[in-house]
């Protein structure tokens, strides 16, 4: 086929262009489906607790990833700014993933026991109380409100149906493990225990 033909009939053209960028895209994208380290967790990964989760969804609410990514590279100025990079087996659990693509704040993956559950309640009812120079925005309103407890065994077991290892006993203690809490505290549980399951943080 002469090259002329391709470029005079962009039908032809669009077809080939499909054709030649699927080819490219399903080598590098199928073998991950199969690679264990890519699909398997890494040793010591555990599911969320019952307010991690909950935790979890208040930080996908209020839109904490527009500003927040949770993946660190695997560069030096990242592994030394933030630890370890991010594996995939890391985040087999999560879903949907939280990598975000936006640093406007710094990294979270690793923020797991860097600070204290009460640098957390300040930082987050006003950043600049802890931060002069900070423009992330508080979320106050977290400190009042309560979990809802209702949903959460459901929450547990939908995970459960896409490969989350939740037990039965970890539904029937879904409730009354979040009751009581506000947001302020599920979502402090949950980033307490972010990138902790790779124990070579810096
Ligand atoms: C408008 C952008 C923006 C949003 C939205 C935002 N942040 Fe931030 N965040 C920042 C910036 C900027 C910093 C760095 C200054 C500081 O520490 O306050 C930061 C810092 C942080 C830190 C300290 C990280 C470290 O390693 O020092 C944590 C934890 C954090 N944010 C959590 C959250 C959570 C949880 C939410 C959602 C409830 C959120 N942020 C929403 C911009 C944002």
């Amino acid at each position: 086929m002469s090259h002329e033909k391709v470029e005079t009939n962009i039908g032809l053209m669009v077809i080939l262009i499909v054709l030649i960028i699927s080819v490219g895209g399903l080598v590098e994208i199928v073998p991950l489906f199969f690679l264990k380290s890519t699909t398997e967790p890494v040793a010591g990964l555990k599911p969320y607790t019952a307010l991690q989760l909950e935790g979890r969804d208040i930080y996908i609410r209020e839109g904490c990833y527009v500003c927040h990514s949770q993946m660190i590279r695997p560069f030096r100025a990242e592994t030394e700014r933030y630890g370890h990079y991010s594996v995939a087996g890391e985040f087999v659990y999560d879903h949907p993933f939280q990598w975000g693509s936006k640093r406007t704040g710094p990294d979270l993956h690793r923020v797991g026991g860097r600070y204290s559950d009460d640098w957390h309640r300040v930082h987050l009812m006003n950043p600049r109380d802890v931060v002069p120079e900070s423009n992330m925005p508080g979320f106050p309103w977290l400190a009042e409100n309560r979990v809802d407890e209702k949903l959460t065994a459901r929450k547990m077991k939908a995970l459960s149906l896409v490969g989350v290892p939740y037990t039965e006993a970890d539904m029937a203690g879904a409730a009354d493990a979040v009751k009581g809490k506000t947001e302020m505290d599920a979502l402090i549980n949950y980033l307490q225990v972010l990138g902790t399951s790779i124990k070579t943080r810096r």
